[in-house]
């Protein structure tokens, strides 16, 4: 029986896992959520997170899913224990992946690590112990941007008010230098681009595709069954395939189906 893989997220964020699984496994088959009734994810208590996430993974799982990637810094952060405790498939979500390859980055050079995420994914220290886990020589601080997810959910990803934002919680962290900045919540590698001017040197990790890139060290094309993307959410499915045909970068209006997630 041949993989099908499922991604989650809060909305329209794991769409950063998405495009870059489109592009390791061209033809193949994904499974994608977006639970745009609820988002964000961010502002909300562990209890929540982990209610959800449970409700998104059984939900993609009743479609045929056989490999979950939680494409949402929130959930990886505080959910995916919980996750993995409740089912057998294999769950891979964005904080190892991506604290792995900004370890790598930050030890070959000042050993500075910058965390952007959630209230959530910062609170629960989830990049910091990663982090330290792999080399707990690094320095790592960690930012929460909340206003990130609203800008990317409304289409806001360059011009003035996502300059605004940006300035407004990055410019704290100008002088500390970072290696590497981890765009910890998947929406954000949709402002790469403001971000990336703002800091200047740092380079930029995307957890959505680092997570992709995981998939790809865990099963192969040739054992990835073989389809279309089949889109799903849970509120607003015009508005979610409008955008996610800017961040897929092709056509996504098609098929986008509303189901209700309170009942998985
Ligand atoms: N994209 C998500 C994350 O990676 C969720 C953001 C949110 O819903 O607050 O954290």
């Amino acid at each position: 029986m041949k993989n099908t893989v499922g991604i989650f997220d809060s909305g329209l964020g794991g769409l950063t896992a998405a495009y870059e699984f489109e592009n390791l496994f061209a033809g193949k088959k994904y499974i994608y959520f977006g639970d745009t009734a609820r988002v964000p994810y961010g502002s909300k208590s562990k209890d929540t997170i982990c209610r959800y996430a449970l409700q998104d993974t059984g939900f993609l799982i009743s479609k045929g899913a056989s490999l979950i990637v939680a494409a949402c810094g929130t959930v990886s952060a505080n959910a995916i224990e919980a996750l993995r405790q409740r089912f057998s498939v294999p769950v891979i979500g964005v904080v190892e992946p991506a604290a792995e390859k900004a370890a790598r980055i930050a030890a070959a050079g000042g050993g500075r690590v910058l965390v952007l995420g959630t209230e959530a994914t910062v609170k629960s220290g989830a990049y910091e112990k990663a982090i330290s886990a792999i080399d707990s020589s690094l320095c790592v601080k960690s930012v929460p941007c909340p206003m990130f997810v609203p800008l990317v959910e409304n289409g806001y990803t360059e011009g003035a008010a996502a300059e605004l934002f940006v300035r407004e919680y990055l410019s704290p962290y100008l002088s500390y230098g970072a290696d590497a900045v981890i765009l910890g919540c998947t929406h954000y590698p949709h402002l790469s681009g403001v971000i990336g001017a703002f800091l200047g040197g740092s380079v930029l990790v995307n957890s959505g595709r680092e997570a992709a890139e995981a998939v790809s060290r865990l099963i192969t094309a040739d054992n990835a069954a073989d389809g279309k993307a089949e889109f799903y959410v849970s509120d607003a499915p015009e508005s979610f395939a409008r955008l996610a045909g800017v961040f897929l970068k092709r056509d996504a209006t098609e098929g986008v189906k509303c189901i209700d997630i309170e009942s998985y």
